[in-house]
């Protein structure tokens, strides 16, 4: 997979790559992100990516031009399966989306700022709209990496243990059971007995009879 990100602030975004399971995906050659400073794509000294809105109003708003030019200069090298655009108007991202998305090849995700974008930017480019969820960030930064977060632990081989993307909390939409480690006993608290037995059927069906507790009393809507 390969995720260009197009962003007036790659700074903001770069960290969380360069730690842990993204940036063992990254260090494997199981994902390539590119990042593309809007500024390079202006015109003039100023380098200005963002201009007053038309009919008034408090905030700016960035550009066509320079990311038409960006876009297209991308879309000249590759062909990409969506141009995603980061907005809290866009479809709230949940485990499907990022199971689908996560079997793309090639992205173009772009963050948006101040106001957001010309309109005319998601009219002629974007192809989805995504949002991580029902509040404003500064950008759309830091939703563009937890897309990308959400998307590359589940690439082939991202995860050590093959299996545990599939056990995740919303795969199957149920969340996922209580987890225990050493020690046994802790102050007095022990760890559930079927856990040490052994027994892995039963263990597997009182993992289920848990997923299928905490959905029911946390998360009903899921069942529904
Ligand atoms: N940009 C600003 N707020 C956002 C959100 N909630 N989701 C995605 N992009 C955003």
């Amino acid at each position: 997979m390969r995720i260009d990100i197009i962003t007036v602030l790659p700074e903001l975004l770069k960290s969380p790559f360069e730690a842990s399971i993204l940036k063992r995906a990254i260090e494997k050659g199981l994902v390539e992100i590119h990042f593309h400073n809007l500024r390079d794509y202006s015109k003039g000294n100023y380098k200005q990516v963002d201009d007053y809105q038309f009919g008034g109003g408090a905030g700016m708003v960035l550009m066509v031009e320079p990311i038409d030019k960006c876009i297209t200069q991308l879309k000249k090298e590759r062909d990409y399966d969506e141009v995603i655009y980061m907005t809290p108007d866009g479809d709230t991202l949940n485990q499907a989306a990022a199971n689908e998305i996560s079997l793309k090849k090639n992205l173009i995700i772009l963050c948006g700022h101040y106001k957001g974008v010309d309109q005319r930017v998601r009219d002629l480019f974007v192809t989805r709209e995504i949002s991580i969820g029902d509040y404003v960030l500064s950008g759309g930064e830091l939703a563009a990496a937890v897309l990308c977060d959400s998307i590359i632990r589940l690439l082939p081989g991202v995860l050590n243990d093959e299996t545990s993307a599939l056990t995740d909390t919303f795969q199957d939409n149920l969340l996922a059971p209580p987890v225990y480690t050493r020690p046994s006993n802790y102050k007095g608290m022990e760890v559930p007995e079927i856990l040490l037995s052994g027994d892995f059927p039963k263990i597997e069906q009182w993992r289920e009879e848990q997923a299928l507790e905490r959905t029911t009393k946390k998360r009903p809507d899921l069942l529904r």
